[in-house]
């Protein structure tokens, strides 16, 4: 239960017009204003999360807002719980087995589909970028379960190759991939398309999408039973969006190169396909100058008028790795909460 504590400075009782709640979960600040005309608002760290209109009266208001947040510390926020995953699987990928490149920590959409993948009943291969990183990723990976933990920079001649040689001899098969992984220069990135120098855009290509036909054609030999490989793209890719720069580039290849790969594996029933999340404050993300921006407009205008967690993108990359699933390929799926058929 959420301990709540007014704002003194503001005039409280029947004059008052806005009261100001506040609550702290370890280092996050929940803040709650409400009106006594029933609005009410919640904000975490500053950022709103909801904003209701239509309760009674303030106590309504009040109380709305109160089971919201409680909600949302449990969802969202409860440290111990998120590396938590169910003690008894369900059985609905269950003998899976698959490689989930792209943890960085619990914030990666990487963790995301690994949970899912998990909870599922699969079995999941990790890996790390470097000891820097390792001490992030490895007790997600215990909590995950994982036989196979792994350091991969793409970038480091034959870690690729390592990392599927192991699977080989462990699993000697592979049924599922999750490449999440992205890269750009700083200057690259954060400059515009048409500046972009020669090594900016061959550096943002190779790790952004290069690595992905690549790991396909490690996997291919692995899925004699067919299987299913995934990546991670973004609207950007689509549509001109501010900031976005070379990625959105990348990413339009990406997207390109998953119905290549379809065509070309699906006679072998391997299934290929792009994930398209809606914005998710995530390390990667950070390097995006005016994200808050982008998460506030996506909230704003997506028909769910929700922003996206992992979970969310976790759950669908999953779904699209079960049987059921087994004629949909090639596809780039947006999680997004519908941001993308807006104009
Ligand atoms: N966060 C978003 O809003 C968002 C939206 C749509 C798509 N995506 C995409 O999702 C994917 C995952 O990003 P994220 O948002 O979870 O951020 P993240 O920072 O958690 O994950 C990015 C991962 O890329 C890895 N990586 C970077 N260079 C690498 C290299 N040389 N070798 C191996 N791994 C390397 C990092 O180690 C990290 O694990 C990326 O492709 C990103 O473009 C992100």
């Amino acid at each position: 239960m959420l301990e709540w504590k007014t704002n003194e400075a503001l005039a409280v009782g029947k004059g008052a017009t806005l009261q100001q709640f506040f609550a702290t979960v370890g280092r996050d600040q929940l803040e709650m204003e409400i009106a006594p005309w029933g609005e009410g608002q919640l904000k975490v760290n500053g950022r709103e999360i909801t904003r209701i209109n239509d309760a009674k009266n303030r106590r309504q208001a009040f109380r709305s807002i109160q089971q919201i947040a409680e909600r949302y510390v449990e969802t969202h926020m409860n440290k111990a719980a998120a590396p938590m995953l169910p003690a008894v699987k369900a059985k609905l990928l269950e003998g899976k087995k698959g490689l989930i490149v792209g943890i960085a920590n619990d914030k990666s959409i990487a963790w995301g589909c690994a949970k899912a993948f998990r909870a599922f009943g699969a079995e999941v291969a990790v890996t790390y970028l470097n000891e820097k990183a390792k001490k992030f990723v490895e007790p997600l990976a215990r909590a995950l379960e994982a036989p196979i933990f792994m350091p991969l920079d793409v970038s480091v001649a034959g870690q690729m190759e390592a990392v599927f040689e192991r699977i080989t001899k462990e699993w000697g098969k592979l049924d599922y991939l999750v490449h999440s992984i992205a890269f750009s220069p700083k200057e690259a990135l954060q400059g515009r398309v048409v500046d972009v120098s020669r090594e900016g855009f061959a550096t943002t290509m190779d790790v952004s999408c290069w690595t992905f036909i690549r790991m396909a054609h490690l996997a291919e030999p692995l899925m004699r039973k067919g299987g299913s490989l995934f990546t991670m793209s973004y609207y950007g890719s689509q549509m001109v969006v501010k900031n976005y720069n070379i990625m959105g580039v990348a990413k339009a290849a990406l997207e390109c190169t998953v119905r290549y790969l379809a065509a070309e594996l699906g006679p072998k029933g391997i299934r290929v396909h792009a994930i398209s999340p809606g914005p998710l404050a995530t390390r990667a993300a950070s390097g995006i100058p005016e994200f808050d921006a982008l998460l506030e407009k996506a909230k704003a205008q997506a028909p769910a008028r929700s922003l996206v967690s992992i979970d969310d993108v976790g759950v669908a990359t999953a779904f699209l790795a079960h049987d059921a699933a087994r004629l949909i390929t090639g596809e780039t799926l947006y999680v997004d909460g519908g941001y993308h058929i807006m104009d």
